[in-house]
């Protein structure tokens, strides 16, 4: 399989066009950026580990029953994946308050929820991925209300299986982001990737920070976090 045309650059992505309409190959960046783009940098080694440890995820996902866009690592960096439309949904899954969460409701991080959150943003980078809720989204066409029954069915079973993978290798699964599309024949797949760019991971026993927050709240050491979940997850 190889690599067309262009068809997309995003923040920490880019996509490419395959002689096969049905798949794409996405290659991962260092890139990062924080803040809907205002914030950039460069995570060194980031790319890689976030496309091997997507796949790793999204393997053991499929397995368990979730069905996701993965098809086959090519390289280090480079993925093929079946092609969606992607649902403008960022959908959101809490276990923990932190970030955006403790900032809207005046209240500290740490929270442990006794059953976990869900909640939708419209990914729209003009309006700088707003809040929204399922009838507005209904409202706006962005899915219809079996989809999103779907999608929240599909996000609750990836939060259960990824905090056992997570907790399995020492770490707590505080929130996370997932991304949904629809092949030609209008199934929904889960998409987008599973990383500590997308995730928050706190070590289960230090509460250190082993995500994108270290980026984006200028910690230090973010190449660090990375490295480690990807050696505890995959052994290396
Ligand atoms: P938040 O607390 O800033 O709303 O973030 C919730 C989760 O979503 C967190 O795990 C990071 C992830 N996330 C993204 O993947 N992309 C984004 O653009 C934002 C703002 C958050």
């Amino acid at each position: 399989m190889e690599k067309r045309e262009q068809l997309y650059e995003g923040k920490a992505k880019k996509v490419y066009s395959t002689d096969d309409p049905e798949l794409l190959i996405v290659s991962y960046k260092d890139d990062a950026t924080a803040f809907n783009g205002l914030k950039k940098g460069t995570i060194a080694g980031k790319g890689a580990i976030n496309n091997r440890m997507t796949n790793n995820i999204m393997r053991r996902l499929e397995e368990a029953g979730v069905p996701t866009h993965y098809v086959e690592e090519l390289s280090d960096r480079e993925t093929v994946v079946k092609k969606v439309s992607i649902v403008p949904l960022e959908v959101i899954i809490r276990n923990i308050s932190a970030g955006s969460f403790a900032k809207r409701y005046g209240v500290d991080e740490g929270i442990v929820f006794d059953e976990p959150t869900i909640e939708f943003s419209y990914k729209n980078d003009d309006l700088g991925d707003p809040l929204i809720n399922d009838y507005h989204a209904v409202a706006l066409k962005l899915a219809t209300w079996e989809e999103i029954e779907l999608i929240k069915k599909y996000a609750f079973k990836v939060n259960d299986l990824l905090k056992g993978f997570m907790k399995e290798i020492g770490i707590d699964l505080v929130d996370f982001k997932l991304e949904f599309g629809k092949t030609s024949d209008g199934t929904i797949i889960l998409a987008d990737e599973i990383s500590p760019d997308t995730c928050r991971f706190w070590d289960e026993k230090t509460h250190e920070k082993l995500d994108k927050d270290r980026f984006r709240r200028d910690l230090g050491g973010a190449e660090d976090a990375y490295q480690e979940v990807m050696r505890r997850l995959m052994g290396e």
